[in-house]
């Protein structure tokens, strides 16, 4: 089931993801005494991240219940300036004082990406409880963003890891950046309970609109193999992103 929410701009589509957090971390927690979230990169979430680090939401949330993990992760180490880890470390997890033992990020920094990848699929179903080679892990929460060529986490057009249904994270070479990425495979991304993608900007209207309303093209727009059985998608996305779906 797909909800798209189009709101005014990037700063209100970062206020509904951090109250949508806020939210199934307080429900979740409050239920189950902890809560698995696997955070995005990129540059859309950086405001969602300092949202929650700041007051009032920060107060809102038990933090030491919360694992963190990552939908992917480019194979630098962590205090490289693109890790996705380093930047959600710099804007939320040192800010809130996550513990060291709720953050499970994936080791960019080996130099055999495909190590890494097995050591997060292990790491996921240590905490999650998943055997491995069994059902995938079922995440609280997804955090994802969406390429201008419909790409999500580290999943890109024509990529073989868009077949992949067996591995729960594999490394893969994306050849238009000429860089290694680790990233959750569809079988992980579509276990999540609540998956919210967060779309901003004109550069993504075109994409978004052939998503959610063009033909079903995943290996040409991978965002479209989100379609979880049993969870639940939101789309938040602004409306310079929404301007050409249908009705916008
Ligand atoms: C990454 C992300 C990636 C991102 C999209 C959108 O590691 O870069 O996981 O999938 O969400 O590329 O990126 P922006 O938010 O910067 O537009």
């Amino acid at each position: 089931m797909s909800d798209v929410r189009v709101l005014a701009d990037p700063e209100a589509v970062s206020r509904a993801a951090a109250d949508d957090f806020v939210a199934l971390a307080r429900e979740t927690v409050g239920r189950c005494g902890s809560f698995s979230v696997a955070l995005s990169g990129g540059s859309t979430p950086r405001r969602l991240y300092q949202l929650l680090a700041e007051a009032p939401r920060r107060a809102e949330v038990d933090w030491s219940r919360v694992d963190f993990f990552w939908g992917d992760e480019r194979a630098v180490p962590p205090d490289h300036p693109d890790s996705n880890y380093g930047a959600a470390q710099a804007a939320l997890l040192g800010p809130v004082g996550a513990p060291a033992e709720r953050v499970h990020r994936i080791n960019g920094e080996l130099a055999d990406p495909e190590q890494a990848a097995r050591e997060y699929e292990a790491e996921l179903a240590r905490v999650l409880g998943a055997a491995p080679g069994g059902p995938p892990p079922a995440l609280g929460l997804i955090l994802l963003g969406m390429g201008a060529d419909g790409h999500t986490a580290s999943l890109f057009p024509y990529s073989q890891a868009l077949a992949e249904r067996r591995r729960w994270a594999l490394s893969v070479y994306v050849a238009r950046l000429g860089a290694t990425r680790i990233t959750l495979t569809p079988p992980v991304l579509n276990r999540g309970r609540e998956i919210r993608l967060l779309v901003t900007g004109r550069d993504k209207a075109g994409a978004l609109h052939e998503a959610l309303e063009g033909p079903r093209e995943p290996e040409r727009l991978p965002v479209q193999l989100i379609a979880p059985e049993a969870g639940r998608v939101v789309w938040l996305v602004d409306r310079a992103a929404a301007s050409k779906l249908s009705g916008a």
